[in-house]
């Protein structure tokens, strides 16, 4: 099962793609969780020690490793766009039991997309997961879905957009859904954040239809407050809990990976 999550900033995307990871790691999967956002938070999220998280740098910082791959020359010039990657994601996986960890980390250069060696490693990486035949990928993309293209977009299972119920965050959301769609990706899902209302869930049904609401978070105030006191088991357990329900609906609607 491959699971892409986007959404306007602060929303709550690493929340859930973390809260997911777990749960499907509970129930026996093997996960890799990607970070693909380039403010990488996964990791902490997931409440993967800092020593841990050090010891491995973002993939986009392996510049002898994204040389090797690509072919570039240092001078620039000519590389490889679709370089192999397959046999390195465990290498670079940071482990926290069923789950690997990929942290891809952003390309530092003037303009969103650049045809650069990183941008080939990293696209790599992200088409490797999504079209390769791994139990459960979920990867966080943070508001820009730029690393997938065409020729993966189908390979997602799901999109997960998440927002807010304000405004702001629709617009972005019912951009990314666009986009998503025109890409090709097969099922585009809106998961609403932060409830405090049936005000507010009546907000999101009005924006959306209710068949493009997979479902809605509660506002929890742990959860709130881990942004301030770090990561816990309590935390954590109060993360699996919020992140159940959504969880639930995606076995419902992608089906359950071990069956097929
Ligand atoms: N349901 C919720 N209830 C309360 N707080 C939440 C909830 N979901 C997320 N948060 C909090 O909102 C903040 C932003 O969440 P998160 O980092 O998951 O968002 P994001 O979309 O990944 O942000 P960014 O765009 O910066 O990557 C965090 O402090 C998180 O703890
Ligand atoms: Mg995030």
């Amino acid at each position: 099962m491959k699971i892409a999550i986007s959404g306007k900033g602060g929303v709550g995307k690493t929340t859930l793609a973390a809260g997911l990871a777990k749960l499907f790691a509970e129930s026996g999967y093997q996960v890799y969780a990607v970070d693909a956002d380039p403010d990488i938070s996964l990791g902490t999220t997931l409440g993967v020690p800092e020593e841990k998280l050090e010891a491995q740098p973002p993939l986009v910082e392996m510049k002898q490793l994204i040389a090797e791959r690509t072919k570039a020359s240092p001078g620039g010039g000519m590389f490889i766009l679709n370089p192999q990657v397959d046999d390195i994601l465990d290498d670079y996986a940071i482990k926290l039991g069923r789950i690997k960890l990929l942290r891809m980390g952003a390309v530092k250069r003037a303009g969103t997309s650049c045809y650069c060696p990183e941008n080939a490693f990293l696209n790599a990486i992200i088409n490797t997961l999504l079209l390769g035949k791994r139990d459960v990928v979920i990867i966080d993309f943070g508001a820009g879905i730029e690393h997938l293209t065409r020729g993966t977009a189908r390979g997602v299972d799901i999109m997960l957009v998440v927002t807010e119920p304000t405004r702001v965050s629709v617009e972005t959301a019912k951009v990314i859904k666009k986009l998503s769609s025109e890409m090709g990706v097969p099922k585009i899902k809106v998961v609403g954040n932060k409830i405090r209302s049936e005000r507010e869930k009546d907000f999101l049904l009005q924006q959306f239809t209710q068949d493009e609401v997979l479902g809605f978070l509660e506002f929890n105030e742990t959860l709130w407050e881990s942004s301030l006191l770090g990561h816990s088991q309590e935390n954590d357990d109060v993360l699996l809990s919020s992140v159940k329900g959504v969880y639930d609906k995606i076995i419902e609607e992608v089906g359950d990976a071990r069956k097929e």
